[in-house]
């Protein structure tokens, strides 16, 4: 971590974690990968501080990211179905300047900085931002990637970037004036003629049964709304998952016992693969996550 990120470490917030504060139970982050329970009350940073140090150093660490109450084959399911989806609009010439925001471990900072983008990765979580500083490390891009402890609601990267990229972080933002404030402080960090890319759950008709206590099921036109609020105007839709078996699961599944919760989560992502592969980013409207890319209309 450069010397940035480490003062950021060190700022009040981080201190409060590392002393002990008292962290919610163990829960999942919602989307696609859920099936146990979510905490009464979501605190972001305990929440996601939790998690992190729970499974952010295992493996491949998308137990952070995706789900952790499934098997590992089950987050590399959803990981290959985001992939492609945002395949078409992760294209970054050497030197482009990437701003990877909740990047987490930093899976998509690590793919970005492979291609020879010069990376800044922010995440509420300190140790999410460890974890992605050395997994960078381990794959030979640490000297590309910059990785900072920020809240994004009051993001300062100091500088733009081409690419600023949002994957199921912004559905993590509950409180109304924190979201806005995120995405005016993403737009305020593109460059003249950049591009900002969310992937989000962000279904075209309001699902709010689907809600839980850490994740909002947003309709895709309030990131729209918010988007053009600050300035941006939709370039792009993409689909991710239109496969309709996991909306008809999501509703139910808090009141499943855990195992029953978890085998048919497995089921229906076995039964949606095919239908998410073929037609998962053509099949835009029908899609549950959405890829929306955005470019600038305005001065920031
Ligand atoms: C579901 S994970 C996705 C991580 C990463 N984008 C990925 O696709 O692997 C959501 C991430 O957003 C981060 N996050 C949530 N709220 C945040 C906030 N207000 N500011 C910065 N990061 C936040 C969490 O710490 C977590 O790492």
């Amino acid at each position: 971590m450069n010397a940035r990120g480490a003062k950021l470490l060190a700022s009040s917030r981080a201190a409060e974690l590392r002393s002990g504060a008292k962290l919610p139970p163990l829960s999942h982050g919602g989307g696609l990968g859920r099936g146990l329970p979510a905490p009464e009350r979501y605190l972001p940073d305990a929440y996601w501080e939790d998690r992190a140090r729970r499974f952010a150093a295992r493996g491949s660490g998308l137990a952070a990211v995706c789900s952790y109450g499934m098997p590992e084959v089950y987050n590399r399911m959803i990981h290959s179905s985001q992939r492609r989806a945002l395949e078409p609009w992760l294209h970054v010439k050497p030197g482009d300047r990437v701003l990877d925001v909740g990047c987490g471990v930093g899976r998509w900072s690590s793919m970005l900085a492979a291609r020879g983008a010069l990376v800044t990765g922010m995440d509420l979580s300190p140790t999410m931002i460890n974890e992605a500083s050395r997994r960078a490390e381990t794959k030979g891009v640490a000297s590309r990637c910059r990785f900072l402890v920020q809240d994004l609601a009051m993001l300062d990267a100091g500088e733009t970037f081409e690419l600023v990229l949002a994957v199921t972080v912004l559905q993590h933002i509950l409180d109304p004036g924190a979201l806005r404030a995120a995405v005016d402080r993403m737009a305020a960090h593109l460059a003249p003629g950049g591009r900002m890319v969310l992937l989000e759950a962000a279904p075209l008709e309001l699902a709010s049964r689907c809600d839980t206590t850490v994740f909002r099921a947003r309709q895709r036109s309030e990131y729209l709304d918010l988007s053009s609020r600050a300035g941006l105007e939709l370039r792009a839709s993409g689909g991710v998952d239109p496969a309709p078996f996991k909306t008809w699961l999501l509703p139910h599944l808090r009141r499943m016992p855990r195992p029953v919760a978890t085998f048919a989560t497995a089921l229906v992502t076995l039964l949606s693969a095919p239908i998410d592969i073929v037609f998962g980013r053509r099949a835009v409207h029908r899609s549950w996550h959405a890829v929306i890319v955005l470019e600038r209309t305005r001065g920031a």
